[in-house]
């Protein structure tokens, strides 16, 4: 795709080394062991589980080197180390077999640890737990462990957030996490796991990608032991840094005083999921002018789902931006879109990081175009923002991807914080054959194309959706969309009493 509008770049950045890792024989790796992985039978030993449900992943030798590990990020656990990253005992002690039953069955969200939840029978997953300790320093003699156990969690009154937050503040959580929690700190992009693969923190805005979990007691937990074998500092390693920070002796322990405040705020960051597939299109009397109007207020947010694009390359196996939260208004005669999405990474004022909305053309024969850029009988309308700056496009199929003659679009955008907020406006109907007509009460598909131009997307690769809909309400004062509804409701209740009518007649 050698188009001005999409045109291919170097990758630049170094997740490039996780990305080859993980080529190719993905796919392939996932539709082999899916068919393992999730057939129920009957084992004979505790052996012959973890042979046919684990080995594929974390080998025959509990070494982590399955025939499709290279495919995988992060790699499965190699299980002859000590290292468990979601557990509630201190990183040098090994986990308690409540920590692995409970990850086996859940499995580990965001990776391809899958949980055995109904796949396998408790009894199994207590026996392959005994299995895979015998691979490591597990046998050895144990001495008392120090278990993170809680008894409830503590009700807290409000305030305790905003104590929480000094405390997030204090112990140095900004500087890999963000001032708001979206992964976005200065030290976000240089760190490293101790297997030595690039790691990012997590956005602790999006609770569901959580991986120990997102409950208040989960995050506790989290603080307490951090993240083994990541740069996930334990509370106390936390302070321990802040301490050689500032090149003081730091008296007092405030999380030891207070240690649920904190908690309570990381939580308390946590969004609404608003996962869903349609967007209505709010009508109102005054468009907004501006992200942050507030107008948008009155707009009914919703998160659509996006994945990297590996139909067609340069494939993309590890996307940056994986879910975009969209809201949508119109009076009647202009449509406003606003997408909201997290980059942690701005790059070169918005001109590697940018966003394309792609509606069909027409949609009057119901047929959606092929979602990655239409089809020649069926092609696309796309409204792009880069460079800062607004522009409609056309394509009907990858190669015939141009920009428009006639820009009908405007826009305006803020980068804060990690995050995007990005305003489209335009006409609903522009009257140029190449731009999508918007319809009240009409379903309308509506896709995305995201780059992040840090983790070297350009061109074909980037993040992109499936086709979701669209659907403008009428005008409430507009007495045209009462009477379809009037007539509806009345050929209803006809149809009711002519089915009675027959019925009585049969009798
Ligand atoms: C499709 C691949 C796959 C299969 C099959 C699989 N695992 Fe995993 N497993 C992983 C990956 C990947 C990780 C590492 C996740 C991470 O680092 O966050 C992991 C991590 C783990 C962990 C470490 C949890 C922790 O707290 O660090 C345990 C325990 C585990 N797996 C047990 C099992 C058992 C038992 C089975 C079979 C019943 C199994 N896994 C099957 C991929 C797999
Ligand atoms: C040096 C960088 C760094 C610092 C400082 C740091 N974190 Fe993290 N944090 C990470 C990384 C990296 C991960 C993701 C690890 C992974 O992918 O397994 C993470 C993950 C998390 C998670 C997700 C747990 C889960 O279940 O997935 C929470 C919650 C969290 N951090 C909270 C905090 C809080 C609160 C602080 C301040 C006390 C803090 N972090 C300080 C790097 C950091």
């Amino acid at each position: 795709m050698e188009s001005s509008a999409f045109h291919l770049r170097r990758n630049r950045f170094s997740t490039k080394e996780v990305a080859v890792k993980m080529r190719k024989s993905f796919l392939l790796f996932v539709l082999l062991f899916s068919q393992l992985i999730f057939v129920k039978t009957v084992y004979s030993d505790s052996r012959e589980i973890y042979d046919r449900k684990c080995a594929g992943c974390h080998g025959i030798e509990g070494d982590g080197q399955g025939p499709g590990i290279s495919s995988i990020y992060p790699p499965p656990r190699d299980f002859r180390t000590w290292i468990f990253k979601y557990k509630s005992t201190p990183a040098d002690y090994p986990p308690t077999d409540e920590d692995l039953f409970r990850m086996v069955k859940k499995g580990i969200p965001g990776t391809a640890m899958p949980g055995f939840e109904g796949i396998l029978k408790d009894e199994e997953v207590k026996s392959v737990i005994q299995y895979i300790k015998k691979f490591s320093m597990f046998e050895t003699e144990e001495e008392e462990i120090p278990v993170v156990k809680i008894d409830g969690i503590p009700k807290l009154e409000p305030s305790a957030v905003e104590r929480g937050k000094k405390l997030y503040k204090e112990f140095g959580c900004p500087k890999c996490h963000g001032d708001k929690g979206r992964g976005d700190g200065p030290r976000s992009q240089e760190l490293e796991d101790d297997w030595g693969n690039k790691i990012v923190p997590r956005n602790l805005t999006k609770g569901w990608t959580h991986r120990r979990g997102s409950s208040i007691e989960d995050i506790y937990i989290t603080l307490k032991i951090g993240i083994p074998g990541t740069p996930m500092p334990s509370f106390l390693e936390a302070l321990e840094e802040m301490r050689e920070d500032k090149g003081i002796e730091v008296e007092s322990n405030e999380f030891e005083k207070d240690p649920w405040s904190l908690a309570y705020y990381v939580h308390s960051l946590q969004e609404e999921p608003n996962f869903g597939t349609t967007s209505r299109v709010k009508y109102v009397d005054k468009l907004p002018n501006n992200p942050e109007d507030e107008t948008w207020s009155f707009a009914k947010p919703v998160r659509f789902h996006l994945i990297g694009q590996v139909i067609s390359t340069p494939r993309n196996f590890t996307p940056s931006v994986e879910d975009i939260l969209v809201k949508a208004v119109h009076n009647g005669k202009e449509i406003a879109i606003l997408v909201e999405w997290d980059d942690p990474t701005r790059t070169n004022l918005g001109s590697e990081d940018k966003i394309a909305i792609e509606f069909p053309i027409t949609f009057e024969r119901r047929e959606k175009p092929f979602f990655v850029l239409g089809n020649t009988d069926n092609p696309v309308n796309l409204w792009v923002f880069e460079n800062g700056g607004f522009y409609e496009a056309y394509a009907e199929g990858v190669e015939t991807l141009r920009k428009q003659t006639n820009n009908n679009l405007f826009g305006s955008w803020v980068y804060e914080n990690g995050r995007y907020h990005v305003l489209f406006k335009r006409l609903m109907n522009t009257e140029d054959e190449e731009d999508t007509i918007i319809k009240p009460l009409k379903f309308l598909p509506i896709a995305f194309f995201v780059w992040d131009g840090f983790n070297g997307e350009a061109g074909l690769k980037c993040s992109v959706s499936t086709w979701y809909y669209l659907i403008p309400e009428g005008n409430p004062s507009d007495k045209i969309f009462v009477i379809p509804i009037l007539v509806v409701l009345l050929t209803f209740t006809f149809e009711v009493i002519l089915m009675k009518r027959i019925k009585t007649n049969k009798k």
